[in-house]
């Protein structure tokens, strides 16, 4: 999460911090993870087509920034594709479903890729059942591009307050193609109260937050160590660490101040939000998790290229004891009987916010 200096000076108050953090000359300059964003400027020399195609795949959206993926280019021409059951999110994700549309959004991306590139990919998926590798890509030649593309350095997951504005017409008529897009002022009300009341519900249950606690980088130094989770950086937010007021021993106490504005920040950004996308599969199994990865990759980029944001809001569709019945009024909501809602995500005008941070592809290979 990379809070826009304007929202933290607005809930932090922070005067001494401001004065400190802000007006530091060359402070600010020095705090961008330089290393831990790299990978946004892809490797186009890479020799290999499967390595030029997975240094775009690595940029895919994927929950918390666990970034699952392993490939192995053991054989020619094709990648076998893993998911690292060691990046698991077993509080919030207990079926692995959302990361599995992570890995879906990861394929799409590869594709489209290697097609730029002049490569058609065919893909087996769950070749060896679903304890297996996700997929087995083969590269072969007559890949065509895709103009959505063009977007992929710079889509983001946009978790920012969005523009009091309505979302134009034509842009959620070219958006209904890729997701059902909710804008009915009613249903939107709707929505926003439900998309807290989940927030809340995951805040409040210890196991769960203490999850996504456990994942943040408090700073360019932790974010360079570990380029993924949840990272919070930038001059501001970096002063206030220098000061003691954002630790991770204050995220984890409900009691504290840090944790009660961290609580405003998130109540303030979800309000703002003037359309949801949404997706939802007949049925609930791996493949359709892995499709709705790769739809939802698909409606980051054309959302891009309208100059739309996009935020996935997943906590309403999380599968532990404490959400269930916030989960069943969602699919009530955006679901018919049978169906599962895979992706929920707010939509509108934001601002674009600074890549989140990637671990280098040569990381995410085995057996290269
Ligand atoms: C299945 C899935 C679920 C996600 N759920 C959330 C969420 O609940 N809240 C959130 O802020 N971001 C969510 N995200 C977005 C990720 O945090 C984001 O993709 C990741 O941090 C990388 O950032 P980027 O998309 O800007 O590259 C989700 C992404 C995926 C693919």
């Amino acid at each position: 999460m990379k809070i826009s200096r304007r929202r933290a000076i607005a809930l932090f108050g922070g005067g001494l911090v401001l004065a400190a953090a802000g007006t530091a000359a060359g402070f600010a300059a020095t705090r961008t993870p330089n290393a831990a964003i790299a990978p946004w400027s892809p490797a186009a020399r890479e020799a290999d087509p499967r390595r030029r195609a997975l240094s775009y795949a690595i940029l895919a959206p994927n929950p918390h920034n666990r970034q699952p993926w392993l490939a192995d280019l053991r054989q020619p021409d094709r990648i076998v594709i893993h998911r690292d059951s060691a990046r698991n999110l077993p509080m919030t994700d207990p079926h692995d479903r959302q990361l599995t549309i992570g890995m879906g959004c990861f394929v799409e991306l590869l594709a489209m890729a290697a097609a730029a590139d002049g490569y058609a990919v065919d893909f087996a998926f769950f070749p060896e059942g679903e304890s297996g590798p996700v997929a087995v890509a083969t590269f072969g030649e007559g890949g065509k591009a895709d103009p959505l593309f063009a977007h992929v350095l710079d889509r983001r997951s946009c978790k920012e307050p969005f523009e009091a504005r309505a979302v134009a017409a034509a842009s959620v008529a070219a958006l209904s193609t890729h997701a059902r897009i909710v804008d009915d002022a009613a249903r939107v009300a709707e929505l926003r109260e439900l998309t807290w009341r989940a927030w809340e519900i995951e805040a409040l249950t210890p196991r769960t937050y203490r999850e996504s606690v456990e994942l943040m980088r408090f700073g360019k130094a932790e974010i360079e160590a570990s380029p993924d989770g949840i990272d919070l950086g930038g001059a501001f937010l970096e002063g206030m660490m220098a000061f003691g007021l954002l630790t991770r021993e204050q995220q984890l106490d409900p009691s504290s101040m840090a944790f009660r504005q961290g609580v405003e920040i998130y109540r303030t950004m979800l309000a703002a939000t003037p359309a949801y996308a949404v997706l939802t599969s007949p049925s609930n199994g791996r493949l359709d998790q892995v499709e709705a990865g790769r739809r939802w990759l698909r409606l980051n980029l054309a959302t891009t290229g309208l100059g739309l944001a996009l935020h996935p809001v997943s906590q309403a569709l999380q599968e532990y004891a404490e959400m269930d019945g916030t989960r069943r009024q969602l699919h009530d909501l955006l679901a018919e009987p049978g169906q599962t809602v895979q992706m929920l995500g707010r939509l509108g005008y934001g601002p674009k916010p600074a890549p989140s941070p990637r671990w280098p592809v040569e990381t995410r290979i085995v057996n290269g």
